[in-house]
């Protein structure tokens, strides 16, 4: 049973660089969390703080009520696994997992029964006598998994630890990962800059740029309610569509209009957008909210700029002056370079964000 708050907690790297600014964070009891943001945005330093590997600059660290700011990493009761696996080339797998209970002065029968036990919950039971040279990479970090969960740490973390593994290892370890911790249950922050994997695993998932939380939500929350420009981008492939909109309220109407649309919003919709009038606003629109359409009712028509078949739908590209607006479409029928394309948005699914701020207005 363990809680980890992060409150206020601020990273400098000397005078100039700040990787973790002002990061305060509630992780609930075994929940899984997820920490995505880009490359560079603090993601590493704000766990190797967590973990005793690095010192704060700022802030208070918390596992349930005890402050663990200022302990050292082997009195935190927190496992970390890194990216690049971090096993002991010249131990066994055996006395990778083993070694840390040895240190705690276990019995030989006890380690046993517990190298046996973590080490069928990641499937490497029959690996225990090989040295990692002889694993495969995905083997290799599951000795790092069970090595970490060997010690039932309080707090989890991982950081990046799928990223060296082939693309559909990568896809399958998720799942076992998860169903490890269904197992185990310890409270778990997983960090990662693959937005994907994030939907896929996260209860919630905290998403971090320049060193702060942007927002904190369910894969859901965060997907259909991001709360600006940047996350509307970040989540989803293709990202979100974004054009810039004139907002002309009128006898009750509100209009959206630019070079290429032109059209009235339903009403439900428009109720919070009538105080922007007269100014101009980012609509945001997922590619599977655009609907392909018969000419006569298309919001748009333009040529198609190119399709790709994905299998189960296809992605359409048209171009807009310099933008391309992707539609996430039915696989058939098959759309080709040139192919009149028309469309309509879904409007209970328009997103608006003001240009200034890039934060959503709550529509
Ligand atoms: N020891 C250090 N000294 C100086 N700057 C550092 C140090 N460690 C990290 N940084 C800087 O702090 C910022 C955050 O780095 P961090 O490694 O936490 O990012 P990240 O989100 O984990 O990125 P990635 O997804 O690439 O792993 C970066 O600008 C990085 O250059
Ligand atoms: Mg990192």
């Amino acid at each position: 049973m363990a809680t980890l708050t992060l409150e206020n907690v601020t990273k400098k790297f000397g005078k100039k660089v700040i990787a973790v600014n002002n990061f305060s964070l509630k992780v609930q009891n075994k929940e899984f969390l997820v920490l995505l943001g880009p490359s560079g945005c603090g993601k590493t330093t704000a766990m190797r703080m967590v973990a005793g590997l690095e010192e704060v600059t700022e802030g208070r660290i918390y596992i349930s009520n005890k402050d663990i700011t200022d302990l050292p990493p082997r009195k935190r009761n927190v496992s970390m696994i890194f990216q690049n696996y971090a096993v002991w080339p010249h131990m066994t797998v055996y006395d990778n997992i083993a070694y840390a209970l040895k240190l705690k002065r276990m019995s030989k029968d006890k380690i046993d029964e517990i190298v046996n036990d973590v080490s069928k919950l990641t499937k490497i039971n029959p690996l225990l006598e090989r040295y990692p040279a002889q694993l495969s990479g995905g083997q290799q970090q599951r000795v790092a998994v069970a090595r970490a969960i060997a010690v039932s740490p309080e707090v989890f973390l991982m950081d990046e630890p799928l990223s060296n593994l082939d693309a559909k290892l990568r896809v399958s370890m998720r799942t076992e990962l998860k169903a490890i911790h269904d197992e185990t249950n310890a409270t778990t922050v997983f960090v990662t800059h693959d937005q994907s994997e994030a939907m896929s695993m996260a209860d919630r998932i905290v998403i971090m740029k320049d060193g702060e939380v942007i927002q904190v939500g369910t894969p859901d929350d965060v997907y259909h309610h991001s709360a600006s420009l940047f996350v509307a981008d970040f989540i989803g492939t293709p990202p979100t569509n974004f054009l810039e909109v004139s907002i002309k309220s009128k006898n009750g109407n509100v209009r959206l209009a630019n070079s290429h649309v032109d059209f009235i919003l339903d009403p439900t919709t428009a109720a919070p957008l009538k105080r922007y009038s007269k100014q101009k606003l980012i609509l945001g629109i997922r590619p599977e909210n655009i609907s392909l359409v018969s000419a006569d009712k298309a919001l748009l028509s333009a040529k198609c700029l190119v399709s790709e078949p994905q299998g189960s739908h296809q992605i359409i590209a048209i171009q807009l002056d310099d933008k391309i607006l992707k539609i996430v479409a039915p696989p058939e029928p098959k759309f080709v370079a040139g192919d009149p394309v028309h469309i309509a948005f879904k409007h209970e699914k328009l997103r608006f964000f003001d240009p200034e701020t890039t934060l959503a207005i709550d529509n």
